[in-house]
């Protein structure tokens, strides 16, 4: 969602902030603003609408020296995208406040402190923290003081950076719900909501737990109060993933680089997983062993792309396991009541470790009684999730920038297809099966990278995409969801409306969409729905639709069916759902370029959802 970065340092700090927010600029991007307190002891700050290049262009003519600051980009979540909306908020130029999440009770806090004489003057919930801290500080004394009473006021999640002018080199933050890490430099201290945004000062990271308050002063001094208020001590860790991911390298959008990076991330996600014929169950953590063999059932549920992971995992884990499953969006399971048979797994995915729905539908399924533990396939270490569940598997893919997963998801599918064999393992699944799969792991990066060097193709076949406005995804079995992810890709970053169908339901419906205006994409894998599937597909081109296939070499579909079909490389067909999403990531990233949308941030959306 929103982003924040703050710093306390040796230096003039309005460089550090505005790197860090460019950095951040993918979690939201429809405002952004700087507050920094000067030599002389005074708050000053900049807000811009639009993305962080609108706020540089201001600080360019009036810039905003100072040792000590907070800076945020936004995405919008009360009030509008409008400056006066932008962060940070002030009260009486004395306090100011940058926050990720919502408070829930803000409109009470509002009147409140409306009759006590504050005026406001945005439309957002997190004014009111501003004003109760100008209230309590008079009363406190000082900014830690009056910081914790203000916090422990506030109902709902967040993540907050705040700064006084009365407290000279200090920042003081607080996590609930929403990620916040502190920087640790030398003799200075930083804080973001995302590592990313500090590794232009730090590689070293403590990753705050919930309820945390930390205050950053002169000279790099920490301090860290957990939920009661007690002093703790935060393990400092290293970011291991280095600077590059930053940057886009050679390539046009984040995205591009991401998809390309895919051959590399499935291998990482395989790196020290892999057994010679089986896979290594120790690598989901000393306890796995044990709670594998309990297993007789298991609930996925995440949301968005996440979920289609999820959805394929089903597929797999049935026909492997014998293990029935469930799979459910995050923010409908985590509102009903949910019936767990004993020796129910929990098993939760998210690219971010943060995303709200997720957080809460884990939390929820951990109160209930029956479920044996939980399961995190995470991407992001030291995450809420990986903090959080019973087990962690970390699926290595690198940060990802672009707001539409890509990497992100291939390793999720890879980690679930590790996870099927692991628990296929402990359950008798044939030594020889196993075996198969394992060596067909291994030549998955390789055949990756043969599906990228269809790219140009893939670019040609896109112009037919770009003047329309409606596309429908096709796919079988495992290859459904793989269909909806396509969908969720195109209508993502080309906004061209897109649903998916399992093929075999056209006739009960979508079907009557079909004509020579909305384009049909379909995934043709070798597998043993493929002669069903291809009675589908002539049941569209009898109806004068217009089909694209990506289709295994050997399956026997040519142009010359006056269909467009491209090959892919023959894959095993449990692995072929990872392979057959590389052309329609390329798909859409390549309409979109040519509808010339912003491909990395596309609107309305944030990369990692922290508020319901
Ligand atoms: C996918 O392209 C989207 N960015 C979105 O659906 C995403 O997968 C979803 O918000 C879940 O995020 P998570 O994996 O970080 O939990």
């Amino acid at each position: 969602m929103c982003g924040i970065v703050a710093a306390v340092a040796q230096r003039n700090v309005q460089k550090i902030l505005l790197e860090g927010l460019r950095r951040l600029e993918y979690r939201g991007y429809d405002s952004a603003g700087m507050a920094v307190r000067n030599n002389q002891g005074e708050l000053k700050r900049q807000r811009a609408v639009g993305k962080v290049q609108a706020l540089a262009d201001r600080l360019a003519t009036d810039p905003l020296p100072g040792t000590s600051g907070i800076a945020h980009t936004r995405w919008a979540t009360h009030g509008r995208p409008s400056e006066p909306n932008a962060h940070p908020h002030q009260s009486r130029e004395r306090l100011a406040v940058v926050h990720n999440g919502i408070i829930e009770n803000h409109e009470a806090l509002r009147q409140e402190l409306s009759e006590q004489g504050y005026v406001f003057e945005s439309e957002t919930d997190t004014e009111v923290i501003a004003h109760l801290l100008e209230r309590e500080s008079a009363a406190a004394g000082d900014l830690l003081t009056a910081f914790k009473k203000v916090v422990a006021g506030l109902d709902g999640a967040y993540a907050l950076g705040v700064m006084a002018a009365d407290a000279p080199d200090v920042v003081v933050g607080a996590r609930k719900g929403s990620p916040l890490v502190v920087g640790v430099g030398s003799d200075e201290a930083f804080l973001a909501s995302d590592p990313l945004a500090l590794l232009q000062v730090t590689d070293r990271f403590i990753y705050l737990l919930e309820g945390d308050v930390v205050r950053l002063s002169a000279g790099g001094l920490i301090e860290i109060f957990d939920a009661s208020g007690a002093v703790v001590d935060r393990p400092v860790q290293t970011f291991e993933h280095g600077d590059g991911s930053a940057s886009k390298g050679n390539y046009r959008h984040y995205m591009l680089k991401e998809i390309h990076e895919q051959p590399a991330v499935i291998a990482a996600a395989l790196e020290g997983r892999l057994g010679d014929r089986s896979v290594l169950v120790e690598s989901f953590g000393p306890q796995a062993e044990s709670l594998f063999k309990q297993v007789r059932q298991i609930h996925i549920v995440a949301c968005g792309t996440s979920y289609h992971a999820g959805m394929v995992a089903r597929y797999w884990l049935e026909r492997y396991t014998d293990v029935p499953v469930q799979v459910e969006v995050a923010s409908e399971y985590r509102y009903r009541r949910v019936v767990v048979p004993e020796g129910t797994l929990f098993v939760t995915l998210s690219q971010s470790g943060e995303t709200a729905d997720t957080m809460a539908a884990l939390r929820f399924a951990m109160q209930q009684d029956n479920y044996l533990g939980s399961l995190g396939i995470c991407n992001v270490p030291g995450s809420s999730l990986v903090r959080e569940a019973d087990l962690s598997l970390m699926t290595q893919a690198g940060p990802e920038i672009g707001v539409a997963s890509t990497k992100a998801f291939t390793t999720q599918l890879t980690a679930l297809m590790l996870f099927t064999l692991a628990l296929g393992r402990v359950r008798g699944m044939p030594e020889d099966e196993q075996a198969t799969l394992v060596e067909e792991l291994r030549r998955l990066p390789s055949l990756c990278s043969e599906v990228l060097g269809l790219d140009r193709p893939i670019e040609a076949m896109s112009t037919a995409f770009a003047e329309k406005h409606h596309a429908l995804f096709l796919g079988r079995g495992a290859h459904f969801p793989i269909a909806q992810e396509g969908a969720l890709k195109l209508k993502e970053i080309s906004y061209i409306h897109a649903e998916a169908y399992p093929a075999g339901e056209l006739k009960h419906g979508p079907l009557a969409l079909v004509d020579s205006e909305m384009p049909v994409i379909s995934v043709a894998p070798n597998d043993e729905l493929l002669d069903k599937l291809k009675s589908n597909l002539q049941e569209v081109k009898a109806r004068g639709g217009v089909l694209y296939v990506f289709a295994d070499e050997n399956v026997g579909l040519s142009e010359a069916d006056g269909i467009t079909v491209l090959h892919l490389p023959h894959i095993h067909e449990a692995l072929a759902p990872i392979l057959y999403t590389l052309p329609l990531q390329l798909l859409s990233y390549h309409v979109a370029v040519l509808k010339g949308t912003d491909v990395d941030q596309p609107r309305n959306l944030a990369k990692s959802v922290t508020v319901e």
